[in-house]
């Protein structure tokens, strides 16, 4: 069995699927064409694509022994970005763009499904494959799993693309790997009055000023020095008028934390501290946080597979363990905390990062992403 080999024979089907994908983008739970170019795909290896949500694909090829089933996660949503990298097969979509590697994704696990259909009398389980939407905005794992695609699962793995690994190169990181994310909406009623007779109103900017400081030390003061958390105010809104007291002040940002217990501690510290200043300064406060996604925790013994898989199908020297965790989000983290997996990151060498309008991840590793879910799931089935 070389998967890889196998997968390099692909490599221009491949490519091409990527770049339709490129083409092609959607997002918020709109991915339309793209699951219905996901379904086809799939029809062809003989596998019967099943429909959950408006636009996510789950499909199940069940190997001709008896052993576990595991799931594998692409995402498929694109970015409201313009491109700009003049390639010749860009968007054809003004305004959206696949910058964050999700056409990758899903090319990588249609390669995945194929070479595993190939050797399907092989397998001893089943592979379930998940084609999710809306990875970028609403959490769309979240109504996947709600929706059952987990039901019977025993193993979940995904991968992500990694623009400062060169092409091929795979990333593998144990415990913690992404943050959770607290975005929260502050806002504040004071009083309006005239610029020149602030002693008449409530001033909801200097309030705003004084809840902006004071929260930079939830962070410095509340969290562990060897621990890392972020907060972040992305905007502040208010006033009307240069002579006008501002009676209102919205503020918004996001909380990142690592671990279940900073993200309690520090939600909660938050809400007192603003109330706190708030109400020293003669202003109401209204504190709304959103549990967004939860951190990405790997598991243990699935990462010590994937490393496994990595090394065997690649060779060490193409296997980086990553020792440090990354502060944004990915809600594969939900899919964690239903079933033991890991997350893992494929290089693809972009000069441009992820998210930026010139983002051009290399498509030769593209062969080694799709072999490398197929050597996973043969090695968690334990047929290595
Ligand atoms: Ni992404």
């Amino acid at each position: 069995m070389n998967f890889l080999q196998e997968a390099q024979s692909l490599a221009p089907w491949l490519t091409e699927l990527r770049r339709d994908f490129h083409r092609r983008p959607e997002h918020g739970n709109k991915e339309f064409h793209t699951s219905a170019y996901i379904c086809r795909a799939l029809e062809s290896m003989g596998l019967e694509p099943k429909r959950l949500l408006e636009a996510a694909v789950a499909a199940e090829l069940q190997g001709g022994r008896p052993g576990p089933t595991i799931a594998l996660r692409a995402d498929m949503d694109a970015l409201l970005i313009q491109e700009h990298t003049n390639l010749p097969y860009a968007s054809e979509v003004p305004g959206m763009m696949h910058a964050c590697g999700h056409d990758l994704h899903m090319a990588a696990l249609l390669g995945t499904a194929r070479l595993l259909s190939d050797h399907r009398e092989d397998l001893c389980g089943a592979v379930r494959f998940l084609f999710q939407p809306d990875e970028e905005l609403d959490g769309g794992a979240k109504r996947m799993i709600e929706a059952g695609c987990l039901d019977g699962v025993d193993w979940v793995f995904g991968a992500h693309v990694r623009p400062e690994l060169p092409a091929g190169q795979v990333g593998v990181r144990y415990g913690a790997s992404y943050a959770a994310s607290n975005p929260f909406k502050i806002t504040l009623r004071g009083r309006v009055a005239h610029g020149a007779e602030p002693q008449n109103g409530a001033d909801a900017i200097v309030a705003g000023a004084q809840i902006v400081t004071a929260l930079q030390t939830l962070v410095s003061r509340r969290v562990s020095p060897t621990e890392s958390a972020v907060l972040t105010i992305g905007s502040f809104h208010a006033g009307s008028q240069c002579n006008i007291l501002a009676g209102e002040a919205v503020l918004e940002g996001i909380l990142r934390t690592f671990g279940e217990e900073n993200r309690k501690k520090l939600t909660g510290a938050m809400t007192d501290l603003v109330e706190g200043v708030a109400a020293a300064m003669d202003v109401e406060a209204m504190v709304d946080i959103t549990w967004g996604y939860p951190g990405v925790v790997n598991d243990e013994a699935a990462t010590a597979l994937v490393q496994r898989a990595a090394e065997t199908l690649l060779g060490t020297d193409r296997v980086t363990v990553l020792n440090e965790p990354v502060m944004t989000t990915e809600d594969f983290g939900f899919f964690l905390q239903k079933v033991p997996g890991c997350f893992y990151h494929i290089g693809v060498g972009s000069p441009a990062p992820l998210h930026s309008d010139q983002f051009n991840p290399d498509e030769s590793a593209l062969p080694a992403a799709a072999a490398l879910h197929a050597q996973v799931v043969w090695e968690a089935m334990g047929q290595a």
